[in-house]
């Protein structure tokens, strides 16, 4: 990839995110669910993009559907491409968020690496939530039925299996999926959330 030059960004030029807000009523953040695939991260980004649009608060859903299936249809599941997928998606956050328009994530974003990347291009407005359940437990849910193709060695590069996942150290919030129902944790994420989107 050859690196852009005599590029000269102006986001800011004629009307501000702060602007932007005002407008819209809202503090634009990022949320950014991390966790094994079949954890629950899209089931709670859906559930609060529908919660929020109902309060009026304008948010984009990013996830695996929407962006590599589009932006990102040139990666697999390589550390590297993963790599290069959150950065790309970091990217598309920090656009979303200069128009005043929160974002939703819900990526594996398996490494510490990746994740501390993404933190580092969108800034202080990045918040990491970690959806967690057990690479057992997900195998048992197995909701796209690729646990059982990974096992039997028929998917390559497996999160949690051959593939690795840090877990976050110091998340903004975790959500235990197990040990909790999906009204407690909502509650919960809602709770959290809220006080960071209002104007
Ligand atoms: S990430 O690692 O680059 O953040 P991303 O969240 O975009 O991954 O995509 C993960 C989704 O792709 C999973 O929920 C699953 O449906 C699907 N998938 C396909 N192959 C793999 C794989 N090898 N490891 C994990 N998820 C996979």
């Amino acid at each position: 990839m050859s690196e852009s030059t005599n590029i000269f960004p102006q986001f800011d030029k004629n009307v501000s995110q702060q602007g932007k807000e005002l407008l819209l009523k809202q503090r634009a953040i990022c949320l950014w669910f991390t966790g094994l695939s079949g954890s629950g991260k899209s089931t709670y980004a859906n559930a609060l993009e529908a919660n929020l649009h109902e309060r009026g608060i304008l948010s984009k859903l990013l996830d695996g559907d929407n962006v590599r299936t589009g932006l990102n249809n040139n990666l697999g599941f390589s550390l590297e491409d993963r790599k290069e997928n959150i950065r790309r998606i970091a990217e598309v956050n920090k656009l979303f968020l200069e128009a005043g328009v929160m974002c939703i994530n819900s990526f594996v974003s398996p490494t510490f690496e990746s994740r501390e990347e993404a933190k580092s291009i969108v800034g202080s407005r990045f918040y990491e939530i970690h959806v967690h359940a057990t690479f057992d437990t997900c195998a048992k849910r197995d909701v796209k039925g690729l646990y059982a193709k990974a096992i039997a060695g028929e998917i390559k590069n497996f999160t949690g299996l051959d593939s690795p996942y840090d877990v976050p150290k110091i998340p903004f919030l975790t959500l235990d999926t197990e040990k909790y129902s999906f009204e407690q944790n909502f509650k919960t994420l809602m709770e959290a959330c809220l006080p960071l989107i209002k104007k």
